[in-house]
C-alpha cells in the first residue's frame, strides 16, 4: 500500500505527490456527482473525481438503464469527460458510494482508470491511499499488444 503520509511519497507521472493533492476538494466534488446519479434499479449511486496532470479535474456518475447490464460506472463518465476535455493522464482518483465514503472501483474500471493513469495513479480508499499498482497487479495493457 501506498502511503500518503505527512511527507510526499507517491509520485504521480507529472511529479505530483499525494501531499500536493487535494484529496477533500476530490472526494467533495466526487459527493456532488454521486448526488446527480441516475441508479433507479440499484439504488447505488456512485460518483467520482479525478485529478488530471494539467490540475484539471473531471467527474463522473453512474447512469443505469431499463437493461440492466448497459450501465454506465461512474468512471466512464469520467473517463469521457477527461477525453472530451483534451486528453491528459489522472493522477489521483476519489469515487465515493452513497454514504459519501470511499468505494472501491469494479474490475472493469480498474481497467479504465489503469488505461488513463498507469501504475501510479492513486486512489482514496478507506484505508488511506492506494496505487493503480496495488489495485490491479499485473495489469493488462497496451504493452501486451505488441507482445
Ligand atoms: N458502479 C460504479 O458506478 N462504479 C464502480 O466502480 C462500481 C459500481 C455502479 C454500477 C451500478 O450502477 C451500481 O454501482 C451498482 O453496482
Amino acid at each position: 500500500m501506498t502511503e500518503a503520509g505527512p511527507t510526499p511519497s507517491a509520485a504521480g507521472e507529472a511529479g505530483t505527490t499525494a501531499y500536493d493533492i487535494d484529496w477533500e476538494g476530490l472526494r467533495t466534488r466526487a459527493i456532488e456527482m454521486m448526488r446527480r446519479a441516475y441508479a433507479p434499479y440499484s439504488s447505488f449511486p456512485v460518483g467520482v473525481a479525478g485529478l488530471v496532470d494539467d490540475g484539471r479535474v473531471v467527474a463522473g456518475c453512474n447512469v443505469e438503464n431499463a437493461a440492466y447490464g448497459v450501465a454506465l460506472c461512474a468512471e466512464c463518465g469520467m473517463v469521457s469527460e477527461l477525453h472530451a476535455t483534451g486528453g491528459g493522464r489522472l493522477v489521483a482518483v476519489s469515487c465515493v458510494g452513497r454514504d459519501g465514503e470511499p468505494l472501491m472501483p469494479c474490475g472493469r474500471c480498474r481497467q479504465l482508470l489503469w488505461e488513463n493513469g498507469g501504475p501510479t495513479c492513486l486512489l482514496l480508499a478507506r484505508g488511506g491511499i492506494l496505487s493503480m499498482a496495488d489495485l490491479l497487479p499485473r495489469a493488462f495493457d497496451r504493452d501486451d499488444l505488441d507482445s
